[in-house]
């Protein structure tokens, strides 16, 4: 009888306890212990795709939510919400910085320059860790090998933060929107190719919608009805705090990229305040060419899907590199519409002569 008391009174204190902890874990905690307990561990995409079912569990439409701050915004999954509510009161360094880009428009290549650029170009520690481990996403939980929000928080302090986003600007860290802490780098690309590159990896990616035929999600990615948001709102708003203040933002383009990377890798580490050599420039931009990111598994993200989230069986994310694959997928007419929309948006910003449609 008392033993059966006393453990049925250890029972109930062990259960008291673990209630306890969970409802002192925040919301983004408990999202990321059960995914990555549950979802990673078990394979369960992995999983859900032999059994033919994560296309059916695709949404048809990118999630619209309003932040803690106001603002609309659209993505892959509820889980985002969470993350982008917590982003707002991160922590911020001076010595940040911050990899911004509308997606598909070369962060995987921006990550890879930056890093190397603020780590002495040592393109051996380069090939030992994979890229999402080195440069974590802040607008995601930790999910497996893709480090997220929280490994940005408990960073080592003596350890340089080199963070990917896709946040719009005014969804990013108070310190960074407000406090001016922190630099960014962002990279811009010819939406026309975005759109052809994003359509593959919506294909690509179990958490993104369904993309629907070519044409449906042209017009869903020229209305900003597609995960992440307005391409153009994206581009000026980064465009405008540029034009504030360009010693704390640093704008370039996939363009110039492809024209002449040893020229932007030295551009982007004299903003960094980087004293490179031209041994160390060349080392980079050889690094960081399409073949050499393809066929490293550090970054052509292979050996990074531990969470089974990508399906390379149709697509890679390596995919073509190239400017201009917009011409095998935009018909004559959507071509003119999209040129025209591209001219209303734009006019007068500065920006639309970075680009040559
Ligand atoms: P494509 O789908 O047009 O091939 P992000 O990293 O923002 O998701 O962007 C992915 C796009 O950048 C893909 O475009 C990918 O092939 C391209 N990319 C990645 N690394 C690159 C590199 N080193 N050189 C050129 N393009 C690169």
């Amino acid at each position: 009888m008392i033993v059966a008391l006393i453990a049925a009174s250890s029972l109930a204190a062990v259960i008291g306890i673990a209630a306890w902890k969970i409802s002192s874990c925040r919301e983004i905690d408990i999202k990321r212990f059960v995914i990555n307990n549950i979802v990673v561990k078990l394979r369960l995409v992995k999983l859900l795709s032999m059994m033919g079912l994560t296309e059916r569990m695709k949404s048809d439409k990118p999630v619209k939510f309003v932040t803690r701050s106001g603002i609309v915004y659209l993505a892959e999954s509820p889980m985002f919400k969470v993350v982008v509510d917590h982003v707002w009161e991160l922590d911020i360094r001076d010595s940040d910085v911050f990899v911004a880009t509308y997606p598909k428009s070369g962060t995987t290549w921006m990550q890879e320059i930056v890093w190397l650029i603020c780590n002495n170009a040592d393109t051996d520690a380069a090939k030992q860790t994979v890229l999402t481990r080195r440069s974590p996403l802040m607008d995601l939980i930790d999910v497996g090998d893709t480090l997220g929000f929280q490994s940005i928080e408990k960073w080592p302090s003596d350890n340089q933060r080199i963070i990917k986003t896709h946040l719009p600007f005014e969804l990013l860290p108070r310190g960074v929107v407000v406090g001016n802490k922190g630099k960014i780098v962002y990279v811009a690309r010819n939406p026309k190719d975005v759109c052809v590159s994003y359509f593959h990896f919506h294909h690509m990616v179990f958490s993104c919608p369904k993309p629907g035929t070519w044409a449906e999600f042209l017009t869903n990615f020229s209305n900003g009805d597609v995960a992440r948001g307005d391409w153009f709102a994206h581009t000026m708003k980064y465009w405008e705090e540029f034009q504030k203040d360009p010693s704390r933002i640093y704008i370039t383009t996939y363009e110039s990229l492809k024209a002449d990377l040893p020229l932007e890798v030295k551009s982007i580490a004299d903003f960094l305040g980087r004293d490179l050599s031209e041994e160390q420039i060349n080392a980079i931009a050889e690094h960081c060419t399409f073949e050499s990111m393809r066929n490293n598994k550090c970054t052509n993200h292979q050996g990074m899907n531990e969470a089974g989230m990508f399906d390379f069986s149709k697509v890679k994310f390596m995919r073509k590199g190239q400017i201009g694959d917009w011409k095998n997928y935009f018909t004559i007419n959507q071509s003119a519409e999209f040129d025209d929309l591209f001219r209303k948006r734009l006019q007068g910003t500065g920006l639309e002569s970075r680009f040559k449609l």
